[in-house]
């Protein structure tokens, strides 16, 4: 293993791992490398698979290696600027904060604004919160990542939302420094800085932005970035960036990534509304808190690990994973399923979440999307009605339950599916599931944070340790199906830019091949053709993803043809022969044949 690659090249691919040198290089994206702790998670045990995550996990408040953390003074001198910036604009009768970002940073906006509205809903205030998501709300559930590339369609969807509001806080998230759609707003904040104040969330040094190209536009991530860098310099603009270290599963920014963007808003909305309210707020104590939130997640290792396995035994067996969750815990349900068919390829039944009343809860922007097809019925009612009579003993139901007053239908109980519980009280454990996790927050929560008007603070804790059980299962499922090859999600989709690069990255690592003729592979692959005519290497990116998007198995078998250097149909044989991609791709690996 020692001798297989670890690290990825900026954008254009894996290097090769040279274990003289033993580091990684300077030039790679914190959130694009490998992450030395999971190289072997695709063949642990259940068990090893949760203390690895566990283990990266601590990384978001531990730091990873030279760089500035979380609780680096900088950091949290940034928290406490922009925080200031909330709550005058929560004073002017004309302000708004709009927090924007694609997939998962974008569903992360979601649920902030949703929270903080409900805040100030509750003690009748204006709801000042707006979310911004590339794809727009069906981007909540499903993952649409070719608008991600589009900066003219962010701004155009921020002027939209900002129209008439003379004070606008504006935070773009972007856990790589590279999305086009945040890096539009973000230009066009700085165009328009008597109105906007511009934020980047993201985890990479600044120099680390993606440096590539833009399709219809003539900057460059980095390029905007150090136009920032300017105005941060005067206090116009901020950029909060801790680095918290790479992915378990290389990449795959939803996880730890995800996990700190939500961290880093709720500390900077929850000292706003304080400081609103002139109650004193501690900054570096908040995020300490979730750091041992992390820790009572993850006590619950060996139920978690054992839920793990059921979702692996489901997914496994051809069956379906269903997350049914009251409140919020509902919305992070959806948020992690949706992420499964663009990191794993995996479809759109395979793993879905459910939330109490549906859209009349989520409160989003665009309202009942039901009527676009079965994969938009997102309510309880609806998984009884459509779901529940189908399920089979392969089929895993999970349920998110906040309290006590969570209850489902009887013809749940009497289905033969397997059914397990995430619950934050300390209820007798139900014996009718197959798996319980039960988080204790009783010691954690010692005083309510503040304000009296939001249920609880409480709720935003239970969110996150949904979140880091949900991700654990997911991943954990998926490794367990054989979707991973050492910490490298193979069989991502090809749906954007910058996945259309990390697909060309990986074939590089493994093939050692120069980074064209990787690209030809990849082509190759997607127009299942061994010999590409000049007018299709003509085309752009652009035109590669939308005819790679709705294919499968692109990116194994562009691995497997560059490997072993065969035809594409050859590479789809070998794969069909296989079923299970990581065996495919180790024994190709070790043995160079099958
Ligand atoms: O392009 C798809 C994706 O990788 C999603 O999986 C992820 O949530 C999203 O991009 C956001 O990436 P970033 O926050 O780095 O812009």
């Amino acid at each position: 293993l020692a001798a297989l690659p670890y690290i990825y090249e900026c954008d254009t691919g894996l290097n090769r791992y040279d274990p003289r040198l033993a580091l990684i290089k300077m030039d790679i994206p914190i959130t694009e490398a490998r992450n030395p702790v999971t190289t072997t998670i695709d063949v642990a045990s259940t068990d090893d698979i949760v203390q690895m995550l566990h283990m990266c996990d601590r990384e978001i408040f531990n730091g990873w290696k030279q760089y500035k953390g979380l609780f680096h003074p900088e950091t949290i001198a940034t928290i406490r600027q922009i925080s200031e910036v909330a709550v005058d604009i929560l004073k002017k009768p004309d302000g708004m904060i709009v927090l924007s970002g694609c997939g998962t940073s974008g569903r992360i906006a979601f649920l902030i604004a949703r929270n903080f509205n409900e805040v100030l809903r509750n003690s009748g205030r204006e709801q000042c919160f707006r979310y911004l998501i590339a794809g727009r709300d069906k981007a909540l559930f499903t993952s649409q990542e070719a608008p991600e590339d589009d900066p003219q369609c962010g701004i155009e969807m921020l002027k939209e939302v900002t129209a008439g509001r003379n004070r606008v806080l504006f935070i773009g998230i972007t856990c790589g420094l590279s999305a086009p759609f945040v890096a539009g707003q973000l230009y066009y904040c700085m165009e328009n800085l008597n109105i906007y104040t511009p934020v980047l969330l993201g985890f990479n040094p600044s120099n680390l932005a993606r440096n590539i190209k833009i399709e219809k536009w003539d900057k460059t991530f980095l390029q905007v970035v150090r136009l920032m860098e300017n105005k941060v310099a005067e206090n116009k603009a901020y950029i909060l960036n801790p680095i918290v270290g790479p992915e378990q599963i290389t990449g795959s920014s939803r996880m730890k990534s995800g996990t700190a963007t939500k961290i880093l808003l709720e500390t900077i909305f929850v000292s706003c509304v304080k400081a609103y309210e002139n109650i004193p707020s501690n900054i570096e104590a908040h995020l300490k808190s979730y750091q041992d939130l992390c820790e009572v997640v993850y006590k619950e290792t060996s139920s978690i690990s054992k839920l793990v396995q059921l979702a692996g035994n489901s997914l496994k067996a051809g069956g379906t994973i269903s997350y049914i969750g009251w409140d919020s815990l509902g919305v992070m349900g959806m948020i992690d399923a949706s992420e499964c068919p663009p990191t794993y390829g995996a479809s759109l039944s395979d793993i879905r979440g459910f939330v109490e009343t549906g859209y009349k809860l989520l409160n989003n922007i665009e309202g009942d999307l039901s009527p676009l097809g079965k994969y938009y019925r997102i309510s309880i009612d609806e998984f009884q009605s459509d779901i529940v009579p189908g399920l089979k003993e392969s089929d895993l139901v999970i349920l998110l339950m906040k309290d006590e007053s969570c209850t489902v239908s009887d013809i749940l109980w009497k289905s033969t599916c397997q059914k397990a519980c995430i619950s934050f009280y300390s209820a007798e454990k139900e014996d009718r599931m197959d798996c319980t996790v039960s988080i204790d927050l009783s010691n954690l929560i010692t005083e309510p944070l503040g304000n009296q008007h939001y249920k609880s603070w409480g709720q935003l804790y239970k969110e996150l340790s949904t979140k880091w059980i949900l991700n654990a299962v997911t991943t954990g499922a998926h490794i367990l199906k054989g979707k991973v090859y050492q910490n490298i999600m193979v069989d991502l989709k090809v749906s954007n830019n910058k996945l259309f690069f990390r697909a060309v990255g990986i074939i590089q690592n493994f093939s050692n091949l120069p980074k064209e003729m990787c690209q030809e592979y990849l082509l190759k692959s997607i127009y299942m053709t061994d010999d590409l005519s000049d007018d299709l290497k003509s085309l752009q990116v652009k035109d590669h993803i939308v005819k790679a998007t709705t294919m499968e198995k692109v990116v194994p078998t562009a691995l497997v043809a560059a490997i072993l250097k065969c035809k594409i149909d050859d590479a789809r044989k070998l794969l069909l022969q296989h079923h299970v991609i990581r065996t495919a791709i180790s024994d190709i690996i070790n043995n160079r044949t099958v």
